[in-house]
This record gives C-alpha cells, structure tokens and sequence, in this order.
C-alpha cells in the first residue's frame, strides 16, 4: 500500500501508527532516524576531520551530509519527491552530532505530547526549541551549526503548514496515548 493514500497521506513514523499500527510504525521511526545518524556517521570515514582541530571541518560536514538526509527524506527522487516532514530522520541526526540535545528536544517533546496528544504540534515545539537550547543553552560556537539549528524550526513549520491549519481548524488527529482521558 501506499501510506500517502491514507490517514493524514504522510509518508512518516506518525501516520504508519495511525494507520498500521505500532509495530509499523516503530519499523518506520527507526529507520527513518538510521538515515540521519547512518548520514553524520559518514563524516568518520574522512579521517583527516577526526581531530580537534578540524571540529568545525567535522561538524559542517556532519550538518551536510545530515541534511542531505533530510532533505532526501521529505523530496524522495524515487517517490514523486512527495516524502515526510523530516522529523525522525532530523532527530537521527542531531542524536548523531550532540546527543544531549537531542534528548533535551525529545523531553520537551514528551512533554508537549502528554499535555496535548499532538504528534504534528510537538514536533513543531521541540524543533522550536532546538534552536533555543543550541543558542542559548548549550551556547554552541560554530556558526554553521546556529544557522542550522534556525533553519531547522523554520523547516519544520513549513513541512507541517497542513498540521498547523488543521490544528487551527480543530481537525487535527490526536494519539490515543492515555485512553481513561475524555476526548
Ligand atoms: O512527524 C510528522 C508528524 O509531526 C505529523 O505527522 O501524519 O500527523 O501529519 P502527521
């Protein structure tokens, strides 16, 4: 089947959920974030980039090849460019290049989803605040990397412009986390 026929037809981790079930869906988010940390591992096999030295070398080119990722993600050549939003695969490859960030975006997006059960409007807040913690936070130094970091939130909300109207609208699909809550 092809996902992009049902459910919210996005071609992502959520909507296999929604629409085959957890064990597709886990299938989908795994893989979908292999890419992004299989991607920035890539950036190992140019040994002159592994010393401290060249960090800025590493890290640029590990945001390069993350992004590629990415991007193939949501613009696949071999399915009508009509891909996902990113999100798994962009998780993959900040868990890839700084680890505690990732997981601070994964706390915050928790956090968002157990207080709303909106997959789309947590993805957004915890790309939002990818940025926020990089900039402020964690006060990162390399340049590529903050200008990354923005372009990521903003990338985000343009992949989930449909999620937004329909969460405006009142239409947007929440998950069934907590099935004892009214609504
Ligand atoms: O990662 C995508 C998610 O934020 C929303 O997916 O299927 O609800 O549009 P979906």
């Amino acid at each position: 089947m092809d996902i992009r026929e049902h459910g919210s037809g996005n071609a992502g981790a959520t909507n296999t959920f929604r629409v085959l079930g957890p064990k597709a869906g886990t299938f989908v988010m795994v893989v979908d974030m292999l890419k992004g940390i299989l991607a920035v591992r890539l950036s190992y096999l140019v040994p002159i980039y592994d010393s401290p030295e060249h960090i800025t070398q590493l890290v640029n080119l590990q945001i390069g090849l993350g992004l590629a990722a990415v991007v193939g993600h949501i613009f696949p050549i071999w399915a009508g460019f009509r891909g996902g939003k990113g999100i798994a695969t962009l998780f993959g490859m900040v868990l890839a290049i700084q680890p505690l960030v990732a997981l601070c975006c994964v706390a915050v997006f928790l956090m968002i989803l157990f207080l709303t059960r909106y997959v789309s409007l947590s993805s957004i807040i915890a790309s939002i605040a990818f940025p926020v913690l990089i900039l402020f936070i964690f006060r990162e130094k390399e340049l590529f990397y903050r200008i990354f970091a923005i372009a990521v939130a903003l990338m985000v909300v343009l992949t989930h412009q449909k999620n937004i109207a329909r969460l405006l609208t009142g239409n947007e699909s929440k998950v069934p986390l907590f099935k004892n809550r009214k609504n």
